[in-house]
Order: C-alpha cells, then structure tokens, then sequence
C-alpha cells in the first residue's frame, strides 16, 4: 500500500517527480514490474516547450506550448492517474511496437512473403488483438506500450528511455534494444529519436501514439476545423478491418488529398468506411512523396484558428498515419480528460482529437512487393527520427 501511494504521489506531484528520477539516472536496469511510473518533467531551455512523461510505455503525459494568447496549453490527451495508464483504454501517447498498427493475420515470414504460408520454419506468429483474431494491432497483447521503460539519462530538456525486449516475448524472434530520446528546443521544439538494434533477423517498426487536440479541448473540442496539408499522394489501401490489401490509392480528387491546405472537415462527409466498414473519418497511412531537395519544407503541418497553434512536422519516416478519434467515445468505453482539459467529468469524445504517427508502410512484411526492407538485425539498425515544432500561424 505504501508503494501505490508512494507511486501516485510521483504521478501527481511532477516536480518532485522530475527531482526524485534524477537520483536514478545512470544505466540502472530494473526488472519489468518496477517503478512505471516514474514520471519526468522536461523544458525547453527558453521556456516555450514542456513536457512530462512516464515510465510506462516511454508515454509522453503532457505536451504544453504557448497560444497565440501568450498561455501555455496542454494539447495530448492522457491520464491523471496510473490505474488508468495500467487498466484505461491503451495506446494513450506511448511507443508503440515492436511491429506497429497492424499485422495480417498476426502472421509473416522472413524474408517476408506476399501470400504468407501458415506454418513453416520462417513463419511467424504473433498474439492477435483485434478482430476476433484476424489481426494483431501494435505489437502483440503486451506491446511496448505496456513495457517498463528505463531512465537511462536526463537532462534538463531531454530524457532517454530504452528497453530491451527478449527474444521471443509476442512471439517476435531476437532480442531488440530500443533507445528513445525526447528533447525539448527553444522555439518550441520537440525533436525525438528512436534508435533500436536487433541480434538476429526480426521486422521493426515503431512510432509514438500521441492524440492532440490544438485548442487543449478548449474553444472548441471538435479537430474539424483545423487546418491540415499533408504532401502525400498516395495512401496505403486497407480492408473492412484496416488490414492493408496489398494495394495503394491515388488521393486525387478525394477526401484523402491534403496536398493543398484545406480543414478537416471539409471533405469528411465522403469518409465513409475509410476507418473500416461502417466507420466515417480518417485512419489511414498517406505515403509521403518523395520531394527532390524538399530541405525546410515540412512533410506535415496542421494548425487551429483558435488557438493559433501550429504544428510543423520533419521526419525521416516515409510515411505517416493520421487518426481522427473516430469511435473512442462509446457507451461502455468513455476516457475521462485529464483535469486541465477539464476532466475527469467531461470525456474525450469522438473526433476531438487526431493521433498523428511517423512511420514506415505498415504491414509491408506481408507486402514486399512494396520493396520497403523492415527486416532488422546484426549490420542494419533501426532509425528514426522527428521534428515537431510548434508556432503560431499568421
Ligand atoms: C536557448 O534559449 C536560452 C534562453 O533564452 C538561451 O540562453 C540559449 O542560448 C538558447 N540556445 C540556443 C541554442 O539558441
Ligand atoms: C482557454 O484559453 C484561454 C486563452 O489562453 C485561457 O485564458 C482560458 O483560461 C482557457 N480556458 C480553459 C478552461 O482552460
Ligand atoms: C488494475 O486492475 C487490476 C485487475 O482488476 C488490479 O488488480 C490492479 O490493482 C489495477 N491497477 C491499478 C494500478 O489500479
Ligand atoms: C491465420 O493463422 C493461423 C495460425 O496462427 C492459421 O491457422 C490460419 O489458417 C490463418 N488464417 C488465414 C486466413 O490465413
Ligand atoms: C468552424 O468554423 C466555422 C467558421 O469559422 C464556425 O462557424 C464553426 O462553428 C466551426 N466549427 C467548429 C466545430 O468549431
Ligand atoms: C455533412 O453532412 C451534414 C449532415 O448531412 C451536413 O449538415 C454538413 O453540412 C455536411 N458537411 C459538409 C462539409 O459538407
Ligand atoms: C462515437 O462513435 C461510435 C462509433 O461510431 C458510436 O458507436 C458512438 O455512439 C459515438 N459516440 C457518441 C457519443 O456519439
Ligand atoms: C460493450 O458492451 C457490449 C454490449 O454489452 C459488449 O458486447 C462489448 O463487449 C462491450 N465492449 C467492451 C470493450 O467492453
Ligand atoms: C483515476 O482517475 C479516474 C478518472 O478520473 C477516476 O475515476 C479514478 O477514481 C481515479 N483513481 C484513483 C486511484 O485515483
């Protein structure tokens, strides 16, 4: 009992949170079940960024920058305590892998296959999650997200967690060391890393899991009238379940064509059943275009007039994953907002909030006539990186 307590204290409390990690800092492995939920506060050196995150799942808890008012705003979604990170509704702001969004059939092969068989000395399967069993969804039952990360440095503006998955958990072959890094910039900077290296052969693909909302579910709660622009002309074609077909889908003259700046909601009324039979909104992995000499411009933006927040995105991922809520809010599974987003009496609702994921073509290890190599291992390692900066638009 004085462990819980002792446990929400740090959750609650995050200055002195922040100051009690800092005695742990030192490539201090713990065994899983301990401290997930050790939060840490990190700034940005001039004040213009903050941002807390846990233990549990490497999660980022808030995210505040500055409005066009002056105000700081806290716009992820999240939890104010840790039963909700532990028995809550999942994927609220962690890492998610190893392999993330879905995989056919929780099935694949290496080399991976177009038609994977269901047994063979190279095939793999994972725990399914979703669907009645037809698919497993970020990595298994017990995912990163679920992981106890380690704190293996912090600075005033940066925390590095790693975590090392042994070979075989979910069913995935080799060992993975993961190390994440999130630093905070002036200029209301987030610039993040996620490095991870394999002992033998094994897919790999990780994003974070973050849910925004760019008024902090203020003015407004409704993502309808932000502003997206996306250069992406393609999109990967997905099933009923959201399991890629093996196809890709020209945006042209759809309601998946944010290659010119428009809101939202200006075309969501045509999209129906792009998250799924029976669903209307987006939940789909738009292809970035390969833009020769692209330099500064960002591969995504997407801002809010009420606010004024924009956010200005640099990845080395090819591809990215946008969510806008649709279905979290049914009428047994409310999330109860975080008390600065005036929770926990009112909830997060449907289409108040975009998850927004840089990542590889998902499921391409059932699809490589795509050509996108996702196997890892001993001589290739795994890297990725983002920029988001955030401003307030003119
Ligand atoms: C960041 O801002 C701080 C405080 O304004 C300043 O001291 C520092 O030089 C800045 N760093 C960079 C890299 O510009
Ligand atoms: C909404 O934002 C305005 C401007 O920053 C701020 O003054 C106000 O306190 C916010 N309201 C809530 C409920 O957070
Ligand atoms: C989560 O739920 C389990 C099972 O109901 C319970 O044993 C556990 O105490 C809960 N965890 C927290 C932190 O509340
Ligand atoms: C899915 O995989 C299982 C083995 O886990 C296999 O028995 C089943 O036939 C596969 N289903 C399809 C549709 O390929
Ligand atoms: C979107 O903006 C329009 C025009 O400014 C306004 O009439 C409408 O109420 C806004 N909708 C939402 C959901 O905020
Ligand atoms: C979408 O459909 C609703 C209900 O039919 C309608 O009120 C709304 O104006 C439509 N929105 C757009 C952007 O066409
Ligand atoms: C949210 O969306 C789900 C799925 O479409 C629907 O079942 C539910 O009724 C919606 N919730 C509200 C409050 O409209
Ligand atoms: C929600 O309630 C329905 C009907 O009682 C049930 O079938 C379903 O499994 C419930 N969903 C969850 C996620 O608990
Ligand atoms: C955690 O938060 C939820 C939602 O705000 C609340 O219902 C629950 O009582 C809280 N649990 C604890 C242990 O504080």
């Amino acid at each position: 009992m004085a462990r819980l307590l002792a446990i929400i204290v740090l959750l609650t409390a995050p200055i002195i949170c922040a100051a009690a990690s800092l005695t742990r800092v030192g490539l201090k492995r713990w065994s899983d079940d301990e401290h997930p939920f050790d939060t840490v506060t990190i700034e940005g050196p001039d004040g213009s960024i903050r941002s807390r995150h846990l233990s549990l799942g490497a999660t980022t808890i808030n995210m505040w920058v500055p409005d066009k008012y002056g105000q700081m705003r806290d716009l992820v979604a999240g939890y104010d305590n840790l039963t909700m990170y532990l028995n809550g509704t999942r994927y609220f702001g962690p890492v998610v892998g190893r392999y993330a969004n879905r995989i056919k059939n929780g099935t694949f092969s290496i080399p991976p296959t177009r038609y994977t068989p269901t047994s063979g000395p190279n095939v793999y399967h994972i725990p399914t999650n979703e669907n009645n069993g037809a698919d497993t969804l970020h990595g298994g039952i017990d995912g990163f997200d679920h992981r106890t990360w380690v704190i293996d440095a912090q600075t005033s503006n940066s925390v590095t967690y790693s975590y090392v998955d042994p070979d075989g958990r979910e069913g995935f072959p080799g060992t993975v060391t993961t190390y994440v890094t999130y630093t905070l910039h002036n200029g209301s900077t987030w610039s993040f890393k996620m490095s991870a290296s394999a002992d033998s052969a094994t897919p790999i693909l990780l994003s974070s899991h973050d849910y925004w909302n760019f008024d902090a579910w203020n003015e407004s709660t409704s993502i309808m009238n932000y502003t997206l622009q996306l250069s992406g002309s393609r999109v990967i074609e997905t099933d009923g379940i959201l399991v890629p077909t093996g196809g890709l889908q020209d945006v042209s003259g759809t309601a998946y064509d944010f290659r010119t700046a428009r809101t939202i909601g200006s075309m969501f009324n045509d999209t129906a059943g792009f998250c799924g039979t029976g669903c209307e909104g987006y939940d789909t992995c738009w292809i970035y275009d390969d833009v020769p000499g692209r330099g500064a411009e960002p591969k995504m933006s997407v801002w809010s007039g009420n606010s004024g927040i924009r956010l200005d995105i640099w990845s080395n991922q090819p591809a990215a994953q946008v969510y806008t809520c649709n279905g979290i809010q049914t009428a047994n599974v409310t999330m109860p907002r975080k008390a600065d987003q005036g929770g926990p009496g009112a909830v997060y609702e449907n289409h108040s909030c975009m998850v927004i994921e840089q990542e590889g073509w998902i499921d391409a290890i059932n699809n490589p006539q795509w050509g996108q190599d996702q196997i890892y291992g001993p001589g290739r390692g795994y890297l990725w990186t983002s920029t988001y900066r955030f401003s307030i638009q003119q």
